[in-house]
């Protein structure tokens, strides 16, 4: 693969003579809940795709179907039209090589488990061995900067110390996809920065292709190697947007680019107009 080119673009991902497969692929998405005059369709012939390694937001208005999505993306919903394929196999029950960091850590973490029975509890036999699975926490905890922590409990944590376990336990899984549905809503704005900052050193050093929803347009462009914007519901994809924003990000400097600016304002009022710009500036 070409390291110069620019994630997530055509050149990208057509590298070389042999184009580079989907991770993930989904393929006219509908899903309708309930029936009769109580139905309510909350996606729309939702087709997009994501490529190995690539970082993609997805923002939209609230109840757009977002969540709907991602439930739809874990196996959790079957779609009530459409499809939804991981490295070319049809997701039917959850999949294997995916974990999900959500919003509400305190739900998401066990509050009588410590911490390193925590990060282990998805972990199987499949992991490796118990030293293995050991190996693995360790490393984990030590990635999100939660070293030596092993035996608190969830409680004694602050809440963005919170989410990082969740972020480690997920990462112990080595997934190949992580979903993330607003991971950092609930953080105040300078533990959200610190921990948007891990998120991209942790895509790198893991090599992982993640998908994360957010309410924040700033954060979903800064993040990203693409942005996607949804409509309100019933969602369908509004734009495909490509984020020529060199690497490092820095949340200073980064967000001062004329790049930066215009993304983030075009992102904007495609989202103020819930979709029916025409022809945003
Ligand atoms: N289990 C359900 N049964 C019926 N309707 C549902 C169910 N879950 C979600 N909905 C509806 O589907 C729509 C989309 O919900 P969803 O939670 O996917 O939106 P969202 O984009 O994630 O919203 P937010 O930005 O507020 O998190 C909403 O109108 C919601 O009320
Ligand atoms: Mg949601």
């Amino acid at each position: 693969m070409n390291t110069n080119a620019v994630p997530g673009t055509r050149e990208t991902l057509t590298a070389g003579s042999t184009a580079v497969t989907p991770l993930l692929k989904v393929d006219k998405v509908t899903h309708t809940y309930g029936s009769g005059p109580a139905a309510h369709t909350a996606l729309k012939e939702l087709s997009f795709e994501v490529y190995p390694q690539e970082f993609v937001s997805i923002v939209g208005p609230s109840g757009a179907g977002k969540t709907t999505l991602l439930r739809t993306l874990s196996g959790l919903l079957t779609p009530t039209s459409g499809s939804v394929s991981i490295a070319g196999k049809a997701v039917i029950g959850v999949p294997d090589g995916m974990a999900m960091v959500f919003q509400d850590y305190s739900r998401s973490l066990l509050p009588w488990l410590t911490i390193e029975k925590n990060v282990a509890f998805p972990l199987t036999k499949d992991s490796g061995t118990a030293a293995e699975r050991k190996a693995l926490i360790e490393e984990s905890l030590e990635a999100v900067g939660l070293q030596g922590f092993n035996n608190r409990y969830p409680w004694q944590l602050s809440g963005g110390m919170q989410q990082r376990v969740a972020i480690a336990r997920a990462l112990a899984y080595r997934p190949r996809l992580l979903l993330m549905d607003e991971p950092f809503a609930s953080l105040d704005a300078q533990t959200r920065a610190e921990l948007e900052d891990l998120v991209l050193t942790l895509r790198h050093r893991y090599a992982v292709t993640v998908l994360f929803v957010t309410h924040d347009i700033d954060e979903s462009v800064y993040l990203a190697d693409r942005v996607l914007v949804l409509s309100k519901a019933p969602a369908r994809l509004v734009e495909n947007i490509e984020v020529t924003l060199p690497e490092p990000r820095d949340q200073i400097s980064t967000k001062e680019t004329e790049t930066f600016v215009q993304i983030r304002g075009h992102v904007a009022r495609l989202i103020r107009s819930g979709g029916d710009l025409p022809q945003a500036s």
